[in-house]
């Protein structure tokens, strides 16, 4: 895990170096101080001359500054190190995201990895910080002041080595209890991200369905839900306060009460072994110093546990390989827009109870024009996404152009195959740049022939902007059909060997439906169309239609065959010519 993650230090490495070494120099500086503080008060109570007392005074202000100036350095060096840190972890995240596959995204929920992402970047990104600044001055401050205390109380000094264990089992016992909590608390983010998420996104669904309360409720309750388990590990956290001053008093307390006695008994100015006011002020301070040090290691403790969690999350996901990998020697080309399903079964999960395909046998021609219909749930878009390799076949195989889906380059694959998805996108940015996620370099002739196939030249012309106009994220300045047109558009720009529609025209009127259909067949008649509907009118003039049911091909045939041979078929089409349909 610490080999991963510190794999995103990278060019911070410097920075990552000269903290601790700043923080190192300030640290001699600061534990110099009362050192210098007791023997200017010993050289005041003994009487020596004034020179004596300015030597100490002017080196009192000279560590001020040097402390001062270096404890500024530190800061400095630190924020730069623990935020490329950060940085440089979330670029790797989110590369890494990239790479997924759809079922890789499935088992990780896109909540969690925004969490990831976020929260618990920052979360390793406060401990790192807290590392490098605490990595070399906490252990050299205890052994420091500890030494230095000795030297200058003796024997008394051993007071810390008794209260020591009374703090590393307050500490240890804190822990334990608090990590299985922050383990649970990680989980209950995601959920709220998940609700702010969904909200926000959903937010006009939100609105139209007046579920404005419903969802505030949601909300509210893993909100709440989030303060009590944090108010619980903080209680606990909490412990580690009075646990710390308990210590420090009890020490303070016995310090005080063993120098009193032998200052009082008996000092002599010139024995080093004697105790004077100015070595008891030293203890002490030194003795605060040991204390503090201490304090302060038990607060990275607690950071650090908290993190441990934070940096367990992201290493899960930085060490997740892609399910769908490129082959050893990948096909670059795709020889035309055949497509054979062979004994196809697929589940979603491994442990899904049902599989969403089940022995799918289907054998569709280059430059063929097939529907497909069935109920929602009867796993068309499933049937879909496995030509593209957005999933991969759990039995059988898919061959495009001849081929196993699984020999041929990615990106050759998905650009030979355009998918208008069902769930489709628009991105921020203008109508041009959105339709060149199509292709990247087509001219400004080309769009617009897309767009006339796709029968939203007229519209997006209308626009004040035309093909500049701004489209906000999700698209929310078009209607549900100008989306439509637009996003087969831009699949059509990809100039595909094989062309699927999930449902894309839903939103579509019926008659520019049937313009955008006849405008296929006739511009470009040899890429093979696929074209999911719920209309029949929009699949009844293809080549031929597949009818799914439970995930099964339930029949197969021409508008005429299967009024004669498919009873659901015969019903949808019933049902849609009775109503008036939408004809
Ligand atoms: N990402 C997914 N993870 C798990 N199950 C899914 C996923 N997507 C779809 N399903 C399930 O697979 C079945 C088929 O879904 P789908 O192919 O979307 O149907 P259709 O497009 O015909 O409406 C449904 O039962 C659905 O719940
Ligand atoms: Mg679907």
């Amino acid at each position: 895990m610490l080999k991963k993650l510190a794999g995103a230090i990278r060019e911070y490495k410097l920075p990552s170096i000269l903290a601790p070494l700043t923080v190192a120099v300030e640290v001699v500086a600061e534990c110099l101080i009362p050192f210098i503080t007791a023997q200017l008060i010993n050289a005041i109570e003994t009487g020596s001359g004034m020179p004596t007392v300015l030597k100490y005074g002017f080196g009192l202000l000279g560590m001020a500054l040097l402390s001062l100036t270096f404890g500024i350095l530190a800061g400095y060096f630190c924020s730069v190190a623990s935020c490329g840190f950060a940085k440089n972890l979330r670029h790797d995240l989110f590369y890494k995201i990239g790479t997924f596959s759809f079922s890789n995204i499935d088992s990780f929920s896109t909540s969690s990895l925004v969490t990831r992402l976020t929260t618990d970047v920052s979360n390793v990104q406060q401990a790192y910080m807290m590392l490098v600044r605490t990595a070399i001055r906490c252990p050299f401050m205890l052994v420091f002041a500890f030494v230095m205390s000795i030297r200058l109380g003796g024997p008394i000094a051993l007071v810390f080595a008794g209260v020591l264990p009374l703090l590393a089992f307050g500490l240890f016992a804190i822990i334990h209890h608090v990590m299985p909590l922050f383990r649970r608390l990680f989980k209950k983010y995601d959920k709220l991200n998940e609700s702010v998420q969904e909200n926000v996104a959903g937010m006009r669904v939100v609105k139209s369905f007046v579920r404005e309360d419903h969802e505030r409720e949601k909300f509210g309750a893993a909100s709440d839900e989030l303060c009590r388990n944090f108010t619980h590990a903080e209680k606990i956290l909490a412990l580690n306060d009075p646990i710390m001053r308990l210590c420090m008093n009890i020490s303070m307390l016995l310090l005080s009460y063993l120098s009193a006695r032998i200052i009082i008994g008996n000092f002599v100015p010139d024995d080093p072994t004697s105790m004077g006011v100015g070595n008891f002020t030293g203890m002490i301070t030194y003795s605060m110093q040991v204390l503090m040090s201490m304090m302060m290691v038990s607060m990275v403790f607690v950071m650090v546990t908290m993190a441990i969690e934070s940096a367990h999350r992201i290493t899960e996901v930085l060490s997740t390989e892609s399910d769908l990998k490129n082959p050893e020697n990948p096909l670059y080309t795709l020889a035309d827009g055949r497509i054979e399903f062979e004994g196809v079964s697929f589940r979603y999960a491994a442990t899904a109870a049902n599989p969403a395909l089940q022995n799918v046998n289907l054998s569709i021609a280059s430059g063929e024009t097939v529907g497909i219909i069935g109920g929602t749930g009867s796993s068309k878009s499933t049937l879909i996404s496995l030509i593209s390799r957005l999933y991969d076949a759990s039995e059988g195989m898919v061959r495009v152009g001849g081929e196993d889906v699984r020999a041929y380059d990615l990106d050759t694959l998905r650009n030979g195959v355009s998918v208008v998805l069902q769930k489709n996108l628009l991105f921020s940015g203008t109508i041009k740049e959105n339709l060149r996620w199509g292709d990247p370099n087509a001219t400004d002739e080309e769009l617009e022939h897309a767009c006339r196939l796709a029968c939203a030249h007229d519209f997006v012309s209308a626009f004040p902007d035309g093909y500049d106009t701004y489209i906000e994220q999700g698209g929310t300045k078009v209607s549900g059909g100008q989306k439509q047109r637009l996003c087969i558009a831009r699949a059509l720009l990809k100039k595909p060997k094989i062309l699927i529609l999930d449902d894309s025209t839903s939103a579509v009127d019926t008659h520019t439906d049937a313009m955008i259909r006849r405008a296929m067949r006739e511009e470009i008649p040899n890429t093979t169309k696929i074209i999911i509907a719920q209309r029949v009118a929009s699949v009844q003039d293809a080549d031929r239609i597949v009818v799914l049911d439970g995930g099964r091909i339930e029949s197969c045939g021409t508008h005429e065959e299967l009024l004669v041979s498919s009873p659901i078929y015969r019903e949808v089409f019933e049902s849609q010519t009775r109503a008036g349909g939408d004809d």
